[in-house]
């Protein structure tokens, strides 16, 4: 292969096929304030496919927030790297866009502004970011809420104002942490197959962290279990199950038998977290 030393890194077309996103032997220590120090990561390798949705489960306390800070660019590993091939900036707006469980939403803002938020921190001017936010509410079910605030809104309607507002500035990766764990369950069946609907609408790059594993078959391409501390990863499983899918997915011989290889990667793990917390 002919390798061209003037034309600078830039130039480099990027391959169709090189993933969204790269986590290459990242490891990650914090370091508290006795000094002690705190693996939490170690050698982790994990490759994004553009437009795929990776699921992330492991014990608590394994790393994975750790790990999605850091493929998100929130925080840097210690030693190791992360490639990304999604474009930095697009007119201001983010390439990565995160959901968190606490919904990380602005109380003094009603619920179009903060849908809008991230719109008018790129300039864009108030009646289209309003217009954009106003579609993105009312394809989430919140049309009608528009000038409420968000204290105002069950965990469910929150949570799909969450997002509404990752959704809105159409980024090409989406990270989310438990994005679902503080909501009762019905309640979280709903959510998950809207966004079952949403993710094979768009197809956006996803990486979710959850502590379910019916949500992460549910949604996922593959299911990534991690082990417990120091986070590594110990299980890669590819998720056979046909698209389009719905709550109706999740059941099924294919289904438990998946479900049941999971757990059996997952419980060593959270019995070795036990021993050790
Ligand atoms: N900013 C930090 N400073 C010190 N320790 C941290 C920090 N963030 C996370 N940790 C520690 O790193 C480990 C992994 O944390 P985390 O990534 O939150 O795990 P998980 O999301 O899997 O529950 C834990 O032991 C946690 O206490
Ligand atoms: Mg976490």
């Amino acid at each position: 292969m002919e390798v061209d030393l003037l034309s600078g890194p830039e130039r480099v077309p990027v391959s169709p096929v090189a993933p969204a996103l790269e986590a290459r032997r990242v490891s990650k220590v914090f370091v508290g304030r006795a000094g002690e120090a705190t693996l939490a990561l170690r050698d982790v390798g994990l490759e994004v496919q553009r437009g795929t949705f990776v699921s992330l489960i492991g014990p608590s306390g394994c790393g994975k927030s750790t790990l999605l800070r850091i493929l998100g660019g929130l925080e840097q590993p210690s030693t190791g790297e992360v490639r990304s091939t999604t474009r930095q900036e697009r007119g201001g707006l983010p390439a990565v866009a995160f959901v968190f469980q606490d919904y990380g939403l602005f109380p003094w803002l009603s619920v179009v502004d903060n849908v809008a938020f991230g719109l008018r921190m790129a300039g864009m001017g108030k009646r289209e970011r309003h217009d954009r936010a106003r579609a993105w509410l009312a394809r989430m079910g919140l049309a009608g809420f528009e000038r409420s605030y968000p204290e105002q809104l069950s965990g469910g309607m929150r949570q799909r104002l969450s997002l509404a507002r990752a959704f809105v500035t159409d980024p090409e990766v989406l990270l989310m942490d438990e994005p679902m764990a503080a909501l009762d369950a019905q309640t979280r069946l709903l959510l998950q197959e809207d966004l079952v609907r949403l993710w094979e609408e768009t197809k956006k790059t996803v990486v979710l962290v959850t502590h379910s594993l019916d949500e992460a078959l549910l949604l996922g391409d593959r299911v990534v279990v991690m082990t417990a501390r120091p986070g590594r990863v110990k299980l890669d499983l590819p998720v056979g199950l046909p698209r389009p899918r719905n709550a109706s997915s999740a059941t099924g011989v294919a289904f438990s038998r998946m479900k049941a290889d999971l757990w059996a990667a997952l419980r060593d793990e959270v019995e070795k977290s036990l021993e050790h917390s």
